[in-house]
């Protein structure tokens, strides 16, 4: 079964159908592309699979239980990850502080017990045990990000590669079993892409599927278990990197409809 499925997912606009009934399938520890000419409808089905808008129709799966009416934190905390197509940084705040909000929303509540005395107790315990998790867990993300050594500057002050990879940071965080990409390379230089498309390789490798939209045909062709091309929110084609390149559906949608 995947790990994660759409049915019939369908989002309009007024009179635009952004996503139209499309179903996708995401496979435990694949890297899944998703790709498709602007207005295509990538970013509105990450929205209506992350929660951060509701399907107009159909269902959202994940780990076998319908997700499609979870406000986005009870999405978050389900193991669900994503970043932006434009940063969403705390941009007035470190680097090592935008990491822990990130742990912080993953956060869950102690248990309450009757006894007023206990619980002042067990929350004090509890307050400190997540303080401590936080850190570790925020120190972890940094240095797999080799961040590090920039844990104290704004994040505002990083290059812009930098606050990409900071954003990614801050999704996994959350400690998601699968985290959703939107353009993670956008404004990149080929250096900081290169270097992008191992650092999705590793988050791979440590069991976490990954889903992202993105522009970038090299870093799509070269890291991609499977693609899928949406036009027009509709899903046109679906496959390996070289099944998709070959689709005459999808050379049309991308170069426009030639008579020969
Ligand atoms: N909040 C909204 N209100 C009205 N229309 C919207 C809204 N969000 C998206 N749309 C429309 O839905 C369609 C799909 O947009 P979407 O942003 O999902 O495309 P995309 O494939 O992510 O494009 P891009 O590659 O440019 O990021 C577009 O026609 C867009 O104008
Ligand atoms: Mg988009």
């Amino acid at each position: 079964m995947p790990l994660l499925y759409t049915q019939n997912l369908r989002r309009e606009f007024g009179g635009v159908i952004a996503v139209a009934d499309v179903d996708i399938e995401i496979f435990k520890d694949s890297i899944t592309g998703l790709i498709g000419p602007n207005g295509a409808g990538k970013t509105t089905l990450f929205n209506t699979i992350t929660g951060l808008d509701f399907p107009t129709s159909g269902h959202v799966f994940f780990k076998g239980e319908d997700i499609t009416e979870l406000p986005a934190y009870k999405i978050t905390r389900s193991g669900i990850a994503r970043t932006f197509q434009n940063i969403r940084l705390f941009k007035d705040m470190t680097v090592f502080e935008n990491v822990m909000i990130g742990r912080h929303f993953r956060g869950n509540n102690p248990k309450i017990v009757k006894n007023k005395f206990l619980n002042f107790i067990l929350g004090r315990i509890y307050v400190k045990k997540e303080e401590k998790d936080i850190y570790e867990n925020s120190i972890k993300w940094l240095n797999f990000f080799n961040l590090l050594d920039m844990r104290d500057e704004y994040a505002k002050n990083l290059p812009y590669g930098k606050q990409r990879e900071l954003e990614i940071a801050r999704a996994l965080a959350t400690e998601p079993e699968i985290l959703f990409l939107d353009e993670p390379a956008a404004g990149m230089n080929p250096q900081e892409t290169d270097s992008l498309m191992k650092t999705i390789k590793r988050i791979r490798d440590l069991g976490i599927t990954v889903v992202l939209i993105e522009h970038d045909m090299k870093l799509v062709m070269n890291i991609c278990d499977k693609i899928i091309v949406l036009n027009y929110g509709k899903k046109i084609a679906e496959g390996t990197p070289s099944q998709v390149q070959n689709n005459k559906d999808v050379i049309e949608a991308y170069l426009g409809k030639t008579d020969d």
